[in-house]
């Protein structure tokens, strides 16, 4: 594995996207401080520098590429693994990717691909919030971070190399055709509950059924079964 590191970058999935030709499968690229972080629907993503663990993964193998759709929620899954294994408990994957403990969100993923023809790469962006205690800004979901809940000191590579192993692990589990739908069906913060979504561009109340194995998002809208797949719809719980 290859880890680049900068303490300071405008986002690392930028520094992948401008670079991925050059560099190979598996490529971590770590920095402490991000001056335009991006989240997910274009939002921007704040980090206080060294507060947060921040890096993304490059992914170039074509059976890889292939199970992309399994690919957001098996990066939450990694990191929720991780976090267990520190002792946070009442982690939940808010479908596609996000993981909370108790409702409030501890880790956001950004998955972008670059298409050329076919699927060319993926990049993986990970923040997760570790010792940050105090945070500004409009959420959906309260932010926390793992100091907050664990209330100790958190080795930062420790961390770090533990959910890249995480990561390594579990893709190449996938590339061997694993399938992860059991155990990670059992963290679906969603399943179950009636929220409000933006379904295309419409507002409403629709019942979410679950992830499903394909792992788009089961849900019921105005009496109809619908597969929502990342991207289609946002939810406000
Ligand atoms: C979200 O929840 O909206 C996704 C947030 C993803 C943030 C990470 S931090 C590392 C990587 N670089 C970025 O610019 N974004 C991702």
């Amino acid at each position: 594995m290859r880890e680049i590191y900068f303490e300071s970058i405008d986002s690392t999935n930028t520094y992948l996207k401008q670079h991925y030709e050059e560099l190979e499968d598996m490529c971590f690229v770590r920095t402490d401080y991000q001056s335009a972080g991006r989240g997910r629907k274009s939002r921007t993503w704040l980090a206080e520098k060294g507060e947060s663990l921040l890096f993304s993964v490059l992914l170039k193998d074509e059976e890889v590429l292939k199970r992309y759709r399994e690919l957001s929620v098996l990066s939450a899954y990694s990191v929720l693994e991780v976090l267990e294994g520190y002792g946070i408990g009442d982690l939940m994957i808010k479908w596609p990717n996000d993981v909370l403990v108790k409702e409030r969100k501890i880790c956001g993923i950004l998955l972008e691909g670059i298409s050329a023809e076919s699927l060319r790469c993926i990049i993986i962006g990970i923040g997760l919030n570790v010792k940050q205690e105090s945070f500004t800004g409009d959420y959906l979901n309260e932010p926390v971070s793992m100091r907050m809940i664990l209330n100790e000191e958190i080795g930062m590579d420790a961390l770090k190399d533990r959910i890249y192993q995480k990561l390594e692990d579990n893709i190449r589990k996938l590339k061997e055709g694993y399938d992860f739908y059991e155990e990670i069906s059992a963290y679906d913060l969603l399943k179950g509950r009636k929220v409000k979504a933006l379904v295309n561009d419409v507002f409403k109340e629709v019942s979410v059924i679950g992830m499903r194995s394909d792992y788009s998002l089961g849900i019921i809208d105005d009496g109809k079964e619908l597969n929502i797949k990342t991207g289609e719809i946002s939810f406000h719980v």
